[in-house]
């Protein structure tokens, strides 16, 4: 069984003061299977949160099937189908309250809520945040309050908690994001980490540059306007020529010791 799997995915919103149909995604095709790593890359507005969404359950698509975690979407109960999923995305440390401390933030992801429910907390998932505190590191972060942890602190705690309720897949929607060059490989690590602890998870990871991909990342899928320029096995569509479509500027693509890097060529 995929862990996702798209067929001719079109998204298309209807744009009423323009009268016309936005095309979001069109002619996805798109096969992710445990263990794999992949990260999603594209310039703003290429399509990228549309296509985590429909991979998180969260929306349908227009046409084509969708499939997640053997299940059809619109064919199954999608609040049931997200609990088997762990996302982390953009917005989600501005809705949790800020008296949390790092332990409780990660708690709530027990019940996948943005609340603690103490009533619906077991044993069990207080030691599984335990757990996952030491695994991504962020011991000392365990009694600080949410609010005073920075950016950098507050993904890794969010990392930690969708990792709580024991997905079947995670999602992670530009994680490092607004990030300083520490804190951006602090997080990095930390995922390297959890991809190494958790070797059959399969991740999702967005982000528009090629800076971010941890060394853990084994495929990778291209996406400029709404269509895949190239997906599969990381170290064969990361080339020059892929990432310079993509992002409609010339640049040399890098790989070194794991990590990749995009260098302009030429300004346009
Ligand atoms: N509800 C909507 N109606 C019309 N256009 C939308 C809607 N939601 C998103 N879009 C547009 O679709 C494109 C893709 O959006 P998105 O998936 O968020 O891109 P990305 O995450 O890659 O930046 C963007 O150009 C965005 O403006
Ligand atoms: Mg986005």
């Amino acid at each position: 069984m995929a862990a996702i799997r798209m067929s001719e995915v079109t998204v298309w919103r209807w744009v009423a003061a323009e009268e016309r149909r936005a095309v979001l995604l069109s002619g996805v095709d798109w096969t992710v299977e445990r263990g794999e790593h992949w990260v999603v890359l594209g310039p703003n507005g290429a399509g990228k949160t549309t296509l985590l969404n429909l991979a998180a359950a969260f929306s349908h698509p227009s046409e084509g099937r969708v499939e997640v975690l053997g299940e059809r979407l619109g064919a199954v109960d999608m609040r049931k189908l997200r609990e088997s999923i762990g996302t982390v995305e953009p917005g989600l440390a501005r809705r949790i309250r800020g008296r949390y401390t790092g332990y409780e933030v990660v708690l709530t992801g027990a019940t996948g809520s943005i609340a603690l429910l103490h009533d619906r907390i077991e044993d069990d998932d207080r030691a599984r945040a335990d757990r996952l505190i030491g695994e991504i590191g962020v011991e000392p972060l365990r009694e600080r309050r949410f609010e005073d942890c920075s950016q950098g602190e507050r993904q890794r705690l969010l990392l930690a908690r969708g990792l709580m309720d024991e997905p079947s897949l995670l999602l992670l929607d530009e994680p490092t994001s607004g990030l300083d060059l520490p804190s951006r490989e602090r997080l990095i690590a930390s995922l390297d980490t959890m991809a190494e602890a958790n070797a059959d998870l399969p991740t999702v990871i967005v982000t528009h540059h090629l800076e971010e991909i941890p060394a853990t990342t084994t495929h990778a899928l291209l996406l400029r306007d709404g269509t895949i320029v190239a997906a599969g096995p990381i170290a064969e569509v990361l080339t020059s020529d892929a990432v310079s479509t993509t992002f409609d500027i010339a640049v040399d693509v890098a790989h070194n010791a794991g990590r990749w890097a995009a260098m302009v060529v030429r300004t346009p």
